[in-house]
């Protein structure tokens, strides 16, 4: 299955587009005001003193959307910082993080679904919320033959990738292996949804690449306990799932799969119904080293400008 896994690898590094469409309106909105206080160096104190309470919500130090790789469209902003309130200020933080791509290597990937096989039914559903251009999903298909395979993204444009990388693959595997790219294509769905919105109720594996999700764990954990049915397996990968409704089966350390944990849960039974979860801060940041790193930021940037 050489040439369908082929079709599928190599998502990480793609073009992103810029976001203007409608649903998109406020966050653009909210990030050309964030990311005008980045490049002037008058605003760059209020910006820094905005931000820093909410830190945490930053992976790393420069908020992803105001990058280079971000996608905001290239124009002026149309509201100032001051005019933002504060809790508009962190769920943006909180929408920008979410929007970060990345995905595990295939050689990853084939790590994972090796090291969770002793645990795995033969038979089910595999759900990847945030399933991105669908890389997971698609190795899912392949490595899990009796499960259906579905996954759930909320970027129209990441979803429309998706699709072509799964007409792709099936093309490739008309040639290959056409029993495999049959039986690909029958059991794959892929959807353009958020994830809070999916129903998970059949799984028996979820998947998330929760790497950038800090300040959603709590919500998904509550989600999921709700949704899924006992015995049903989870994944997240970097940070924990804290909800005494899943009990840790395993916790592979990196680099024994991927470069980062990933962690294996199963859905108890014995807890009905399920109590709400304390919330949980999965990822702090020192102050005076993301402020440190904000400031170096600001002068590479004014550098780069220079030159
Ligand atoms: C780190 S990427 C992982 C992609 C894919 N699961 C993989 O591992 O290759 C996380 C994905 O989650 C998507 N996402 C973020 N929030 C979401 C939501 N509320 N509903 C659905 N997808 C979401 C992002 O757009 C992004 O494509």
């Amino acid at each position: 299955m050489r040439a369908m896994r082929q079709a599928i690898t190599s998502g990480a590094q793609h073009v992103r587009p810029v976001l203007d469409d409608a649903l998109f309106a406020r966050y653009v909105e909210i990030g050309l005001a964030v990311r005008e206080a980045f490049c002037t160096p008058a605003l760059r104190e209020t910006l820094i003193a905005r931000l820093k309470p909410h830190r945490r919500l930053i992976a790393g130090s420069v908020p992803a959307g105001i990058q280079q790789h971000g996608m905001l469209p290239e124009r002026a902003a149309t509201r100032s910082l001051a005019e933002i309130s504060d809790s508009d200020l962190a769920q943006w933080l909180v929408d920008d993080g979410r929007l970060i791509y990345g995905e595990f290597t295939q050689q990853e990937l084939d790590n994972y679904f090796e090291a969770i096989a002793p645990w795995l039914p033969p038979q089910g559903h595999f759900i990847d919320l945030g399933s991105g251009l669908g890389k997971v999903v698609l190795n899912a298909a392949l490595a899990l033959p009796g499960m259906r395979c579905t996954g759930i993204e909320l970027l129209r444009y990441r979803h429309d990738m998706a699709q072509v990388r799964l007409a792709e693959m099936l093309v490739a595997g008309a040639d290959e292996d056409p029993a495999a790219a049959a039986s690909v294509a029958a059991r794959v769905r892929l959807q353009q949804q958020d994830m809070f919105a999916a129903d998970v109720g059949d799984a028996t594996l979820v998947y998330v690449y929760s790497t950038c999700f800090a300040p959603l764990m709590d919500r998904l954990g509550e989600k999921l306990a709700r949704e899924l049915q006992p015995g049903a397996l989870l994944t997240t990968v970097t940070f924990p799932i804290m909800h005494p409704a899943f009990e840790l089966l395993k916790q592979f350390a990196p680099p024994s799969v991927a470069w980062t944990t990933v962690y294996l849960y199963r859905r108890r039974s014995v807890l009905e119904p399920v109590p709400p979860a304390a919330p949980n801060f999965l990822y702090e940041q020192d102050g005076a080293a993301w402020e440190y790193a904000l400031r170096a930021a600001f002068s590479a940037y004014d550098e780069a400008r220079r030159a």
